[in-house]
C-alpha cells in the first residue's frame, strides 16, 4: 500500500517532446526535479530541445531582466536537469512518469502497459490527455497502478499557463493525489480537481467553442481573421478560436473531436466535424508547429 513519503516526488520523466511534453519537462527543470525526457527519434527529441531552449531564454530574461549573468545560470541550472532518451523503459525509473504522446488511447494503453511492468510499484503514473478518460487509458496497468494513476492536465503553453487540471479517478489515493497537488504547485501552476469527465473543465468548454467557430467558416459566415477579431475585442480572449486551433494543432484538436464522436459520452451535436478542419488535416497542415494550418506561419 501506497503511503506519502516527504518530498515523494523528486525526479520526473515526460514521454513525449512535443508541444506539451517540452512544456513540462521544462517547468518541472525549472522547479528543480529531474527530468527525462524520452520520444521516439532523436530528431523529435531536437525539436523537444529547440522548443525548451527559445522558452527558457524567454523566461531567464523575463527573470532576470538587467542580469545576463544569472539568466545564464538559470538556463543552465535547468538544463542540466533534463536527460534525453528514446527508450521509453529509460522513463521508468523516475517517482512521476508523465505520459505526453499522441491522442490516441491504443497507443497510450501500450505505452502504459509496458511500463507498468518496468516502473518501481511505488511510480506515480500520469496522463496529460487533452479528452481520453484517464480510467481508461489505466485500464492497461494493473489494479494496484490504478491507486497511482490520475491526469495531470497542463496548458499550452505550459511555462505561461498557470493551470494543471488534476484528474481524480475512482481508484485515485488521496496520497497520489495530494503528491500531485504538491508537485504542480512546486512548478509554479494553480492545481484543479476534476472528476474523470470528457474534456474535464476546461476543454468540455473550449473544444466545442473552437468547433462552432469552424463551423462559421464552414457555412461562409464571416473569415477566419474577423472571428479571431472578434473573440478578442469583443470577448476578451487572448486568442480568438481559429488561432487558438491553429496553436493547440489541428491534428490534436481533430483527435479530440473524433474521439469524442466515436465514445458517445458528449452531446453529438457538440462534436459534429468541420469539413475545413478535415480538409487541413488530410493536406498536413497541421497548425503552427507544421508552419501552416488555418493561417499560414512559413514568413
Ligand atoms: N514560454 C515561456 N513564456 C511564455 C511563452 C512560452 N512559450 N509564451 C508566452 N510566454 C509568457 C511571456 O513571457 C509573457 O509573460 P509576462 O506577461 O509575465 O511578461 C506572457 O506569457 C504573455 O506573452 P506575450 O506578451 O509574448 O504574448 P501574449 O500576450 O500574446 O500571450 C499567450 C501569449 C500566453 C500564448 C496568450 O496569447 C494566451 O494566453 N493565449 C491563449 C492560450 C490558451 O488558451 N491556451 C490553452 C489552450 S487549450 C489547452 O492547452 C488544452 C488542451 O488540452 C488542448
Ligand atoms: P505533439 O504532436 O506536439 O507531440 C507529441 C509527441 O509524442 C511527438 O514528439 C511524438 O513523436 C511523440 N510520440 C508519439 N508516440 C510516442 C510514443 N509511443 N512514445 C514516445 N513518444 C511518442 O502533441 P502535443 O500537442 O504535445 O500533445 C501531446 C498530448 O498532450 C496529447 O495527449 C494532447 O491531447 C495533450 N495536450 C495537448 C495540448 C495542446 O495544446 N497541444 C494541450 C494539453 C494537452
Amino acid at each position: 500500500m501506497y503511503s506519502r513519503r516527504v518530498a515523494a516526488i523528486k525526479s520526473v520523466s515526460v514521454i513525449g517532446a512535443g508541444l506539451m511534453g517540452s512544456g513540462i519537462a521544462q517547468v518541472a527543470a525549472q522547479a528543480d526535479y529531474k527530468v527525462t525526457m524520452v520520444d521516439q527519434t532523436d530528431a523529435a527529441l531536437q525539436n523537444g530541445k529547440n522548443i525548451i531552449q527559445k522558452s527558457i531564454e524567454r523566461v531567464a530574461r523575463k527573470k532576470f531582466a538587467d542580469d545576463k549573468d544569472k539568466q545564464q545560470a538559470f538556463i543552465n541550472k535547468a538544463l542540466d536537469n533534463i536527460t534525453l532518451s528514446t527508450d521509453s523503459l529509460a522513463a521508468a525509473q523516475s517517482d512521476l512518469i508523465v505520459e505526453a504522446i499522441v491522442e490516441n488511447i491504443d497507443v497510450k494503453q501500450k505505452l502504459f502497459a509496458g511500463l507498468d511492468k518496468a516502473a518501481s510499484k511505488d511510480t506515480i503514473f500520469a496522463s496529460n490527455t487533452s479528452s481520453l478518460p484517464i480510467t481508461a487509458i489505466a485500464s492497461a496497468t494493473t489494479a494496484e497502478r490504478q491507486t497511482r494513476f490520475a491526469g495531470l492536465h497542463f496548458f499550452n503553453p505550459v511555462p505561461a499557463m498557470k493551470l494543471v487540471e488534476i484528474i481524480r479517478t475512482a481508484t485515485l489515493t488521496d496520497a497520489v493525489y495530494q503528491d500531485l497537488v504538491d508537485f504542480s504547485i512546486k512548478t509554479g501552476k494553480t492545481p484543479v480537481e476534476c472528476k474523470d469527465t470528457p474534456g474535464f473543465i476546461v476543454n468540455r468548454l473550449l473544444v466545442p467553442y473552437m468547433m462552432e467557430a469552424f463551423r462559421i467558416l464552414d457555412r461562409g459566415e464571416a473569415s477566419a481573421k474577423d472571428i479571431d477579431t472578434a473573440m478578442k475585442l469583443g470577448a476578451g480572449m487572448p486568442m480568438g478560436p481559429i488561432e487558438l486551433a491553429d496553436f493547440v494543432g489541428l491534428d490534436t484538436t481533430k483527435f479530440i473531436v473524433d474521439g469524442w464522436a466515436k465514445e458517445g459520452r458528449i452531446e453529438p451535436a457538440l462534436v459534429q466535424p468541420s469539413k475545413t478542419l478535415e480538409d487541413l488535416v488530410a493536406k498536413g497542415h497541421l497548425g503552427r508547429k507544421s508552419g501552416k494550418g488555418f493561417y499560414d506561419y512559413s514568413k
